[in-house]
């Protein structure tokens, strides 16, 4: 065993300070011995793990790496390992009135775990035991604040939990000496468990049509405003949170916990340039999550699909900064936005305030030589947030073409989709039209192409004032 940290009585690292009426916890991240590909560090994983476990509101007495050579079928660790980790915990409960009032009642494993070793695991060390599924599950379900997020969580939860009824429930039959699969009490009662969940299941998954017409609708009716839309996404704790807040002055839950935010919340703002956008926070990311929430995980980032701008927020202060980058590159590309990042994409050094010296000058210089496509920023102190909204203004003016359109009087309905549709910067009232300066975006240009063909047929030029209906780019 490596790494172990048994805090001194009384000692309270990087602030996890105990209350008593949270759950003691252990922490353990298996290090197995030929995991090369990994760019993090054990203890770094190790780290991450505790700060999602502080994400519901536990304890953590005891954290540490474990090595494994090679993972066992009944425990994923080897004996000795097992008995170890049983003494650490019966030391701390020995000692509780020592340096603490709790028995450990929760021991996290950093791994995914089968069912039968979450239980024998369960027996050899008295206490609850949870994988990293768990874990995720559990911070998700703390976290969803809109319906489609509950539900997705929810259904996400069931379909983890009836994997392990099914499995558990092979398992019990073997040991039972293979008394077949139909008939006895431990049979009927999960049969009736699996039915009740998967009964719930199907309303889950109901419920999750609804909602999902329900923001499609609103996703529609936003697509029709003229305002471009700005996602803030990045890794989990990178301070979208707190820049969404600075950025727009709103309260949207923001703390020192892992996934403080679970679905996307969304704010309009008036940049400097006097542009309106739409500001829409998004869930952190996280490497290696379980794939039984990757589904519920892309459901809250569709906001992405839509965004004419793309914020990554980093903590460049973190240790693992470059590998979080890579991580959430990773993802949009599983998303599907990877073509848009060259046109859309502006990187968010956050925490600048944390940073000193030579590091800060390195990439202070990345910022200098990135024409914008780089912001260095404290989204606490709001230092380098003027900039970063000058940024996102030149990144849309980029992408957003101007007309000036001559609109006779007597088309009110085509004046009046423009103004849903663009930006009218100015109008000027003529003989028999206005004329009209507007910006919109590639969308909403091919709608305007699609519905009024005729601006963009080529005229013949009179010797006349240009045709009421004539257009110029400028
Ligand atoms: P998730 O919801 O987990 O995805 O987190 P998030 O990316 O929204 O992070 P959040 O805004 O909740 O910030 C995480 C922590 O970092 C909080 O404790 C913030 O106070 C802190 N933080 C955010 N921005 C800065 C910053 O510029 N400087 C410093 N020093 N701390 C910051």
């Amino acid at each position: 065993m490596t790494n172990k940290q048994l805090p001194p009585k009384g000692h309270s690292d990087k602030g996890w300070s105990h209350e008593s009426d949270q759950t003691a916890c252990l922490v353990i991240h298996p290090h197995l011995k030929n995991d090369r590909g990994n760019l993090r560090s054990p203890q770094a994983r190790l780290e991450e793990c505790v700060g999602l476990a502080l994400a519901i509101h536990v304890d953590v007495v005891h954290s540490e790496v474990v090595n494994i050579a090679r993972p066992k079928p009944a425990t994923l660790f080897g004996q000795g390992v097992v008995e170890a980790i049983a003494t650490t915990i019966g030391r701390v409960d020995k000692h509780k009135n020592d340096w603490h009032e709790d028995d450990i009642g929760l021991a996290i494993v950093d791994a995914s775990l089968t069912p039968i070793q979450q239980r024998n695991l369960e027996k050899a060390w008295n206490c609850k035991v949870i994988d990293r599924t768990g874990l995720i599950l559990e911070i998700f379900g703390e976290r969803a604040r809109t319906s489609e997020g509950s539900l997705q969580v929810e259904l996400a939860a069931l379909t983890y939990q009836r994997s392990r009824l099914v499995r558990s429930w092979t398992h019990l039959e073997r040991q039972r000496g293979g008394l077949g699969f139909i008939g006895g009490p431990g049979e009927s009662q999960i049969e009736i468990d699996r039915r009740l969940i998967d009964e719930r299941i199907v309303r889950l998954k109901k419920d999750l049509t609804d909602v999902k017409r329900t923001r499609e609708l609103h996703r529609k009716a936003r697509r029709n405003t003229p305002y471009p839309i700005v996602a803030l996404v990045g890794y989990t704790n990178a301070g979208k949170s707190t820049l969404f807040n600075h950025l727009t002055e709103a309260k949207v839950f923001a703390e020192d916990l892992l996934f403080a935010t679970l679905d996307p919340t969304m704010r309009s703002i008036k940049l400097p340039s006097g542009r309106d956008v739409i500001m829409s926070d998004t869930v952190g990311f996280i490497s290696e999550l379980p794939h039984e929430l990757v589904a519920s995980f892309h459901a809250t980032l569709e906001e992405v699909h839509e965004a004419d701008v793309i914020l990554h927020v980093r903590d460049v202060h973190h240790p693992d900064s470059e590998a979080q980058r890579q991580d959430v590159l990773d993802v949009l590309k599983t998303l599907g936005v990877d073509n848009k990042l060259d046109d859309c994409l502006i990187e968010v050094y956050n925490k600048a305030d944390l940073l000193d010296g030579e590091e800060l000058e390195i990439l202070q210089n990345r910022v200098d030589r990135s024409n914008g496509r780089v912001a260095m920023v404290s989204a606490i102190t709001g230092q380098g947030c003027d900039a970063l909204l000058n940024d996102i203004n030149t990144l849309l003016s980029a992408r957003f073409q101007s007309f000036e359109l001559d609109i006779p009087y007597s088309d009110g309905q085509l004046l009046s989709w423009l103004y849903d549709h663009g930006e009218v910067s100015n109008r000027v009232e003529g003989k028999n039209h206005f004329t009209i300066s507007v910006r919109m975006n590639d969308m909403n240009v091919a709608r305007f192409q699609q519905k009024y063909p005729h601006f963009f047929e080529i005229e013949e030029e009179t010797e006349e004032e240009t045709s009421p209906t004539g257009w110029s780019p400028t």
